[in-house]
């Protein structure tokens, strides 16, 4: 795997942690965030999505990795 690879890992009771994206971009291709690592939420609840805001440890999710 080259280092430019991106990977995205389920956080057990948590988001998908995507690395090596420099930008996350809408379906209009306007980009929402620039970074090399973010976290799009799985639970449904982030007020912020497709990001994760930490919301989901309030409403309690739980997942199996
Ligand atoms: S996974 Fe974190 S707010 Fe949904």
């Amino acid at each position: 795997m080259s280092d430019d690879a991106v990977t995205i890992t389920p956080l057990t009771d948590g988001p998908l942690e995507v690395k090596g994206l420099t930008t996350v971009t809408n379906s209009a291709g306007e980009p929402m965030e620039e970074s090399d690592r973010t976290y799009l939420c799985r639970c449904g609840g982030s007020a912020k999505k497709p990001f994760c805001d930490g919301s989901h440890k309030k409403a309690g999710f739980t997942s199996t990795v």
